[in-house]
């Protein structure tokens, strides 16, 4: 089981040092859980923690150049950082992320061997037309779902930060869907709370849970993970 926690533009690099030590002490003799932080830029360890390991929320495709304002391979390598977080709805939405350049962030650090979580999800309007499958399966093109590091990310978008997420039904079916298209692993996001936690991480294809505003405070993410 994956836990990972987004943290997305909270916490200062202070908070999230305390943070992160303290969780992992908490981490201590658990087993069978992954668990994930994906802290801000800023505030980005080094990964030398004993049982979590600490991700990027974003990432330029490149080693290194001239991209003013964005990080790329070397700056991460030097961090010990080798998972990234790509295709968030924020990014697709309010940083215009197309998938054009999601599939390349994608090739490129695929290639560099990183764990990669590529999130997906549809908004309410694709959800109400029904066509929410294709609409996955569009955003999932060209993206080489035989890469042993990825792990796919459904978070409808409006269940991200709404208080309410997906129905256990649903969730399912849209879990089964991404396996019979090819999806090795995928995690579910979208208001998890440690309520609804462990229901969605008990649905058959389900193989964890990205969490965002729940996993901010320390108490909170550890009633998730069970720690
Ligand atoms: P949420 O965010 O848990 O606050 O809904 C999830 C996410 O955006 O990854």
């Amino acid at each position: 089981m994956i836990v990972a926690g987004n943290f997305k533009t909270h916490h200062t690099r202070s908070s999230t040092l305390k943070y992160c030590n303290a969780l992992d002490k908490r981490l201590e003799g658990i087993e069978n859980i992954e668990v994930r932080i994906f802290p801000t830029l800023s505030s980005l360890p080094y990964d030398n923690f004993t049982h979590l390991k600490i991700g990027a929320q974003n990432a330029y495709c490149v080693s290194n150049g001239a991209y003013s304002g964005e990080v790329g391979e070397e700056q991460l390598f030097e961090l010990g950082i080798k998972t990234l977080l790509i295709g968030h709805s924020e990014r697709r939405e309010i940083f215009k992320e197309d998938k054009e350049m999601i599939k390349k962030k994608f090739d490129f650090f695929s290639s560099r061997g990183f764990e990669i979580f590529l999130c997906i999800g549809e908004n309410l309007e694709v959800k109400k037309s029904g066509g929410t499958k294709e609409y996955l399966m569009r955003q999932l093109e060209g993206i080489s779902l035989c890469y042993p590091k990825l792990i796919v990310a459904y978070e409808p978008i409006w269940a991200i930060g709404s208080g309410v997420s997906a129905s256990l039904e649903e969730i399912e079916e849209i879990h089964s869907f991404l396996q019979e298209i090819g999806v090795k692993t995928s995690v579910y996001g979208g208001s998890v709370k440690r309520e609804n936690a462990k229901e969605i991480m008990s649905l058959k294809g389900v193989d964890g849970v990205l969490v965002g505003g729940a996993s901010l405070e320390l108490e909170s993410f550890c009633a998730i993970i069970g720690c």
